[in-house]
């Protein structure tokens, strides 16, 4: 099957190679998808580029977690009915080499999911670690009808769905952004606000949409940049879901977090429980049939465009999810 894959880390252009990889058979337990699209996130493009205690798990990664396409074959114990699914992936290159940077994935069964009737696989493939992601973070928070959650990064491809996720649970959602453009896509989203994180009284800005009391529980795309905000936005005994950091650090107001009474919890979406993964994904599903996830695809690139992919990622400058089309190869 083609493929693209990497030998070493480095940047994309000098390690990212298109050819040949043995189509894989699915093994017991297992399901092998005929891939149409696959997703790139954040993680994909660190994991390439090694650091931070990121190393090359096997001699040839073909990278990428998230994706979509049609089961094709199936392994002892898994039931023929499921041949001619359409299908998306979760953890598709979560401590196994082979993601859905290909033709075809072999992986197991539970990790490819039922696109309910009416989902494309287009819409598919964009929801693997950002849905998962906003899904448990809005499941930590609890959020529900009387809570207001700041949703940092409001127009990001986590926060997109985190807006729309806590808004469909009942939640006054309040989304950081940092443009017009931006603000608009958080609200037309679901977000009842949208304010720039950027603007010098953005704390106060919060303050007032609630009232002077704060928010009930912060979604947090960025403890590193956005810790310091934290006793200007959330109230006393409030809480903090984070998903994402810079570098490896970051400074905490622990002085005032100890005297409110603050919940401090961070996750990392390929390792959640078990439960934790089917109750969100249960969720993910029933908005799905209820046709209410929306699903932004900035670009849509052939496979053999990888290198350019991982690139505008890394540049954290698009609005939405990018995703390669591997029939395009
Ligand atoms: N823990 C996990 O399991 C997990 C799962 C998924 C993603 N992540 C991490 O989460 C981050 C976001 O992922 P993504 O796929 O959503 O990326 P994305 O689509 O590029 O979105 C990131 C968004 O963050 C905004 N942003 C940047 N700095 C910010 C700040 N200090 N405060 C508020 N917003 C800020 C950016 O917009 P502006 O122009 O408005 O700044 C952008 O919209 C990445 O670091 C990723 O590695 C972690």
């Amino acid at each position: 099957m083609r493929a693209a894959f990497y030998t070493r880390q480095g940047p994309a252009a000098d390690v990212l190679t298109i050819g040949e990889q043995p189509t894989p058979e699915p093994g017991p337990g297992e399901v092998r998808v005929r891939l149409q699209w696959s997703g790139v996130n954040p993680s994909d493009w660190k994991t390439r580029k090694g650091g931070g205690g990121r190393q090359l798990i096997a001699p040839l990664i073909i990278p990428h977690s998230d994706g979509a396409g049609v089961i094709d074959a199936v392994g002892d114990g898994v039931p023929a009915s499921r041949l001619g699914e359409s299908v998306w992936i979760w953890n598709g290159q979560w401590k196994r080499p082979f993601g859905t940077a290909a033709e075809w994935i072999a992986l197991p069964s539970a990790q490819a999911v039922r696109l309910p009737d009416g989902v494309s696989t287009e819409d598919g493939a964009c929801l693997g670690i950002p849905a998962f992601t906003a899904m448990h973070a809005v499941r930590l928070v609890d959020a529900a009808p009387g809570m207001t959650v700041l949703v940092t990064a409001g127009a990001g491809s986590v926060g997109h769905y985190a807006v729309q996720m806590a808004r469909a649970r009942g939640a006054t959602v309040i989304a950081t952004v940092s443009s017009d453009d931006k603000a608009r896509h958080a609200l037309d989203a679901g977000a009842h606000h949208a304010v720039n994180y950027r603007a010098h009284d953005f704390a106060a800005q919060v303050r007032a949409l609630t009232g002077g009391h704060g928010v009930d529980a912060v979604i947090e795309v960025n403890l590193t940049a956005n810790a310091a905000q934290l006793p200007g936005v959330l109230r006393p005994h409030g809480q903090v879901v984070v998903y994402g950091i810079t570098g490896t650090e970051a400074t905490l107001p622990a002085l005032w977090m100890m005297q409110a009474s603050i919940r401090l919890r961070f996750f990392m979406i390929y390792d959640i429980a078990p439960a934790d993964r089917q109750a969100a994904q249960d969720e993910i599903d029933s908005l799905l049939r209820a046709g209410r996830l929306r699903h932004t695809v900035a670009r849509r690139l052939p496979l053999t465009r990888i290198a350019e992919a991982h690139d505008l990622v890394e540049s954290g400058t698009l609005m939405g999810h990018v995703l390669l089309d591997v029939r395009a190869i």
